[in-house]
């Protein structure tokens, strides 16, 4: 039988060994966190995650990478074949964690409202997985960069309310997921650094904002496949490298804005109620492809578009059906 006092030894010396294991800081609390990570994965989880052991420093484990301090600033962890269920409440602990990457893997189940404790966030990369349910709210993430949540499996109302502070994001990639139909949300032309903007194929519906032209450093716009009505704005006249506008609802002419998009490489309007004449495309020298099928437009193919020395993948025919053969294309 143990008395109190040898109890207090007992505890001491524990406490000991515990001190001389591990360094007694933040860092044990680190190497929790991330235990805890690796064992609420699926044991089916591919060897990645093999170095993280319990007598290992975080620092030294794939796919970690610690600030001068030794805590852990960023999980870089996508493109592993990862399963199961993501322990945000456990992960947002990390108190310097800038950067969160787990795109490219099979997570499942919902996305925890702890997402908004991991505040110092500034790149968040969640996309290509299995998650189901709704996106939690992420106010407190007013730091962040980039946000790919593309293809991720979110579904429900998306919490648009939540990016209107993030004036530093760059990136927002959130298409291909099935949200409920919302107009072209406005906390998004707020977000003037934006210029990689993936909102294809999430259900927008209305018009396209003519404050769209706000946003003077998007590079990227994709909107495809959505429930886009009304007119292509003329304000659109800033993007430098890509429009992607197919499979909408979209009405009336090209707009007399889009003449200035002169460094625009790649244009998809196909597949569109649009009409009038193209000759507006004859500004776009930089074009590399450019698509106008299954729209209503008359006129002339302006010659310039023979000038075009990058110009490789043209389809212009109208009422012309995607299962049709008759899709001309002028390859050269
Ligand atoms: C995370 O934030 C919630 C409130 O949003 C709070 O109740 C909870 O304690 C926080 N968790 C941690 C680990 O800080
Ligand atoms: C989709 O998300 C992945 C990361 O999960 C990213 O690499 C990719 O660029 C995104 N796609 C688009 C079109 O934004
Ligand atoms: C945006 O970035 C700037 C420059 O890095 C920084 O000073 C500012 O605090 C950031 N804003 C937010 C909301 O994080
Ligand atoms: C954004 O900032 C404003 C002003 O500080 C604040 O009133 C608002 O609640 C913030 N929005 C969100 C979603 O946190
Ligand atoms: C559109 O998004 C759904 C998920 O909501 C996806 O299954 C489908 O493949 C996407 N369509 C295209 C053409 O990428
Ligand atoms: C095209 O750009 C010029 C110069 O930046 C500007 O004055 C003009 O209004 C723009 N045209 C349209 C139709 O947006
Ligand atoms: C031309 O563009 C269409 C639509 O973007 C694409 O499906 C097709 O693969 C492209 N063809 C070539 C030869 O690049």
């Amino acid at each position: 039988m143990l008395n109190a006092c040898s109890y207090r030894q007992f505890f001491l010396s524990l406490c000991l060994l515990f001190c001389f294991s591990f360094p007694c800081s933040v860092k044990s609390d680190e190497l929790q966190v991330l235990l805890t990570l690796k064992s609420t994965l699926d044991k089916s989880s591919p060897d990645v995650l093999d170095s993280w052991e319990a007598a290992g420093s975080v620092c030294n484990f794939n796919g970690i990478a610690c600030n001068g301090d030794g805590s852990v600033k960023e999980i870089e962890l996508s493109n592993q074949r990862l399963t199961g269920v993501l322990p945000l409440d456990s992960i947002c602990q990390l108190q310097s964690l800038d950067k969160l990457s787990f795109g490219y893997n099979l997570l499942y189940g919902a996305i925890m409202d702890d997402l908004n404790n991991c505040s110092k966030l500034q790149y968040l990369d969640l996309g290509n997985n299995l998650f189901s349910g709704s996106f939690p709210a992420i106010s407190l993430l007013s730091e962040l960069r980039y946000l790919h949540l593309n293809r991720s499996g979110i579904s429900v109302a998306f919490p648009w309310n939540s990016l209107e502070n993030m004036t530093n994001l760059t990136v927002l990639s959130l298409g291909d997921n099935p949200l409920d139909r919302t107009p072209f949300p406005s906390e998004i032309l707020k977000l003037k650094k934006l210029n990689w903007l993936y909102l294809a194929n999430c259900s927008i519906e209305g018009k396209i904002p003519p404050a769209i032209g706000d946003l003077t450093e998007l590079i990227n716009l994709e909107l495809q496949l959505n429930y886009l009505s009304g007119e292509i704005p003329s304000e659109i006249g800033n993007l430098h490298k890509l429009l992607e506008l197919y499979k909408n609802e979209l009405t009336g002419k090209l707009p007399a804005g889009l003449r200035n998009l002169t460094s625009l490489e790649y244009f998809d309007a196909s597949s569109n109620n649009l009409e009038g004449d193209i000759s507006e495309v004859k500004y776009l020298t930089n074009l590399v492809s450019l698509q106008l099928f299954e729209n209503q437009f008359n006129g002339q193919v302006p010659p310039e578009l023979g000038e075009f020395k990058k110009l490789g993948n043209l389809s212009l025919i109208p009422h012309v059906h995607w299962s049709s053969s008759a899709k001309v294309r002028l390859l050269g």
